[in-house]
């Protein structure tokens, strides 16, 4: 029986997979190859990436998750033509760490110390480059050096001036400016041309977080991979091109569903305008839908129709495909052209074995993440009963909503003052809920590393790779399908 066969009309909770003898020495996530195309030209230490939703991907998120490893996608619901929000996110992201920064903010050596607490105040930074005309590098000035001094002090009497500092001529390698930084006892490390101008500056600040984050997810300027959402139409080449100037690593143009000649067109333009960054395209969960998207040019293509935590397609269209058909049903499509994101319905972290296996190279999380720390929106109070002693205790909580939820839609399209009818009359496919606050995403990625990599383990592979060539090469030895007895069994806690 093919593949096909035996997911016809399933999802996730209606296999288990047969365990066979582990060879892995050891389960740690750093020791196992999780690695995964996410899109043409952007591979993954590790498969996760969190979902472009207003209730979940933010600068905060995206950090966390490329740090780790993945992707966070950061969400359009930002109003239409409010193109400035979304920007300063991706910024946030770009800004965040550094390899070489190559182009640090600078002074002029003729300034005042008012002008340098200008400009760090403006851009957050604490250590400022002091130039001359035609961009000669001739001081450092850090927050320190401006510390008790009066504002029409000049830059040039408080700067540690070049022939007190440690330089590098010409371009360097990460390591070996970390060498130098530990023989120098130095923080900051300025590169400078044989001209004599700035050309750039290494911080032990940044190449400590190289060292924190060894499987982070970085662009070839060591700065953090962010994706952005856009839409297919309004503004959305315009909102493109600034995502781009802003440093967003790929663009993910999101609709619901991706099978249409709305996308075809925004796919269309939007390639002629973004040549050189991957662009992502969804959703789908059909062949016909995957095969239209991989032949109009997208990088990658997002899979699913409805199973999202926040989603009411289904309930309210009746259109959609299980996940775990969808992703067979693409995957064979796609035939390997392009890397699957599989997108939405991953309630538990066993499902992120299946999703990876029947067709995602990725895996998209949104509610996943929901009453994280990381994710943007207020913490409000509710009052909960506890069972045992029936006492009503404050608890934390935050709200997690599907993109096309009433509330979503109105924050989104500026319509606050609409008539209710008129809101309704969008067709809601979103829900909203209340989720307990909790901790750091980072510890919700953690565990899913951990179970992903003993999935590896149970499934007898080294590596996920490996995993997926075994699983594919013999599916129906991997595959168990339920009874209802066997599903509670296995997963009613
Ligand atoms: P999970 O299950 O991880 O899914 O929360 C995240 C994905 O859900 C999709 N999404 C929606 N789908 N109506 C929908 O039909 C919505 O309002 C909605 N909001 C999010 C989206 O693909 C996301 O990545």
């Amino acid at each position: 029986m093919n593949l096909l066969d035996l997911v016809r009309g399933c999802t996730f909770d209606d296999f288990l997979l047969t365990p066979r003898q582990g060879v892995l020495p050891r389960r740690d996530p750093h020791a196992v190859d999780l690695s995964s195309p996410f899109s043409r030209r952007l591979t993954l230490k590790r498969p996760i990436v969190s979902a472009n939703m207003d209730t979940i991907t933010r600068s905060a998120m995206a950090i966390v998750l490329a740090e780790e490893g993945g992707l966070g996608v950061i969400d359009r619901g930002f109003r239409s033509g409010d193109i400035g929000p979304q920007v300063t996110e991706v910024a946030a992201v770009k800004r965040r760490q550094h390899g070489v920064i190559a182009d640090p903010h600078t002074i002029d050596r003729d300034g005042r110390v008012s002008d340098a607490r200008q400009v760090m105040d403006r851009t957050g930074v604490g250590t400022l480059a002091v130039v001359t005309a035609g961009r000669r590098f001739v001081g450092l000035l850090t927050e320190r050096d401006l510390r008790f001094v009066s504002a029409g002090t000049p830059i040039a009497e408080r700067m540690t001036p070049l022939d007190r500092l440690v330089v590098h001529h010409g371009a360097i390698d990460l390591s070996e400016a970390e060498r130098l930084m530990a023989e120098h006892k130095i923080k900051k490390l300025p590169l400078v041309a044989a001209d004599g101008t700035l050309q750039g500056l290494v911080t032990a600040r940044d190449l400590v977080k190289h060292r924190e984050h060894p499987c982070a997810t970085r662009d070839a300027q060591g700065r953090l991979c962010v994706g952005a959402a856009v839409g297919a139409t309004g503004d959305y080449l315009e909102r493109a091109a600034e995502l781009r100037r802003a440093g967003a690593d790929v663009l993910v143009i999101d609709i619901a569903h991706g099978h249409s000649v709305v996308m075809e067109k925004a796919l269309a333009a939007l390639r002629q305008q973004s040549d050189g960054i991957d662009l992502v395209a969804g959703n789908v969960a059909t062949e016909a839908g995957a095969t239209f998207l991989v032949e109009r040019g997208a990088d990658a293509i997002k899979v699913g129709i409805g199973p999202g935590g926040g989603c009411s397609t289904r309930l309210t269209t009746n259109f959609g495909v299980p996940q775990v058909e969808a992703l067979v049903r693409c995957h064979l499509a796609v035939g390997g052209r392009v890397p699957i994101i599989a997108d939405g319905g991953v309630k538990r972290d066993g499902s992120l074995v299946q999703a990876l296996l029947f067709g995602g190279d990725t895996v998209m999380l949104g509610s996943a993440f929901a009453g994280t720390e990381e994710t943007p929106g207020d913490v409000v109070m509710r009052p909960v009963v506890v069972p045992e002693s029936q006492k009503v205790v404050p608890v934390p909580f935050k709200v997690f909503r599907g993109m096309a939820s009433l509330a979503a839609m109105r924050d989104r399209l500026d319509l606050e003052d609409a008539p209710d009818q008129e809101v309704q009359a969008l067709g809601a496919e979103g829900l909203e809920v209340s989720v307990p606050a909790r901790g750091s995403a980072r510890g919700v990625i953690d565990d899913m590393l951990k179970h992903l990599c003993s999935a590896v383990s149970y499934g007898g592979a080294r590596s996920l790779g490996e995993l997926r060539a075994m699983f594919r090469t013999e599916p129906e030895a991997f595959l168990i399908r339920l009874s209802a007895a066997a599903r509670r069994e296995s997963f009613d806690r």
